[in-house]
């Protein structure tokens, strides 16, 4: 089967096998009859890039369902399964006023798939709602629930990348909102540029994320219309050392301190100094308003996307001694 729409790279790999559930008993089903020696969990495909055709038995995890948990005057305990889209969840959550989500908005993929990078902008991380998720363990078809604690999240990280990869499926993920008294977060430049422009002083979650909104929107390509994955590399973090070495060559570069020894650098501000802003090599390039984002034009091969990725970390080494690593799973 193509998985063409089934990536917002838009790549055109093939699987061997493939099955949409959209049940946990249908994934049990499904685990427990596996084709092919290797599984490969699907969700909003928003987070990868596919290489080469996947010899292997692909799941598309497509569990729906939105259910309120507990509540009280001032909180919410939300569910939602995997397969809930990530902005529409989000959306959602606006229209009844609860709290937390907002500067997430408009962030690609689904529910299930957004605790395992720890999806994060605009001064906001998943982790700041998040209150648990459940899993199915792959070996046992036993279920698991990780507490947040459990789960180890760090900045675009957490234990399903490290611990416990590939060793269980996020069925569905319960966050922890507010409503009243919403704890909006609004420290980011670009948000209170957007909130004075409208004379509002008192922002509103819906005013949040419609702040959040018209920024992605005027830097991010959209994958329905441009094939990407959204930020391909982290902003990298680097030591004193490094970084003095680095201020020396780049006075004028932006930075932000993560801890008196530790500095993030905006990789969208080292690839446009390495002069791949705007970009392109045949149907792979690097999008003109933010050269984090790589951007498929049309029929690039994965392959071809990597070659270009390739190219920048090693132009953006050899320029500002500074090593960028891939946000996105590569396949
Ligand atoms: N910059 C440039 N040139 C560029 C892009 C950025 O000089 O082409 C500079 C900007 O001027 C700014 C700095 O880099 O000083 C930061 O840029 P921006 O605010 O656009 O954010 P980012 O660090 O590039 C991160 C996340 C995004 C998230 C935004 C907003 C990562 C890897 N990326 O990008 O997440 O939307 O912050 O919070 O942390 C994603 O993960 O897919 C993603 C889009």
């Amino acid at each position: 089967k193509s998985l063409k729409h089934y990536n917002t790279f838009g790549i055109a790999s093939n699987a061997r096998y493939f099955v949409s559930v959209e049940t946990v008993e249908e994934l049990k089903q499904a685990l427990s009859k596996k084709p092919s020696k290797e599984l490969f969990i699907l969700g909003g495909g928003s987070n990868m890039l596919l290489t080469d055709d996947l010899d292997a038995f692909v799941i598309h995890l497509n569990l729906k369902g939105i259910e309120i948990i507990k509540e009280s005057d001032t909180e919410v305990f939300v569910k939602a399964m995997a397969g809930e889209n990530w902005h529409e969840f989000v959306q959602y959550c606006i229209a009844q006023d609860y709290g937390g989500l907002e500067n997430l908005s408009l962030i690609p993929g689904n529910v299930g798939t957004a605790p395992i990078q720890n999806i994060g902008a605009y001064g906001v991380e998943l982790k700041d709602t998040f209150s648990s998720c459940n899993t199915l363990e792959i070996d046992t078809l036993k279920e698991r629930e990780f507490t947040k604690a459990e789960c180890a999240f760090e900045y675009r990280n957490s234990i399903f990348k490290n611990k416990a990869k590939g060793k269980y499926i996020i069925t569905s993920v319960t966050f922890r909102l507010t409503k009243k008294n919403h704890k909006t977060s609004v420290s980011y430049g670009d948000i209170q540029k957007h909130l004075a422009a409208k004379n509002i002083e008192n922002p509103s979650v819906r005013d949040i994320s419609e702040a959040v909104i018209a920024i992605r929107q005027s830097k991010l390509p959209d994958p329905n219309v441009l094939g990407n994955s959204g930020s391909f590399f982290k902003n990298p973090i680097v030591d004193s050392e490094t970084f003095q070495d680095f201020r020396r060559k780049f006075p004028e570069a932006p930075f932000y301190e993560v801890s008196p020894t530790e500095f993030k650098i905006p990789a969208g501000w080292l690839i446009e100094k390495a002069g791949f802003k705007g970009q392109r090599f045949g149907d792979a390039g690097v999008h003109k308003n933010q050269a984090l984002v790589l951007v498929n034009f049309g029929s690039a091969s994965g392959k071809e996307i990597w070659q270009l990725a390739m190219a920048i970390q090693k132009k953006v080494k050899e320029m500002t001694g500074i090593f960028i690593e891939p946000e996105v799973n590569v396949f």
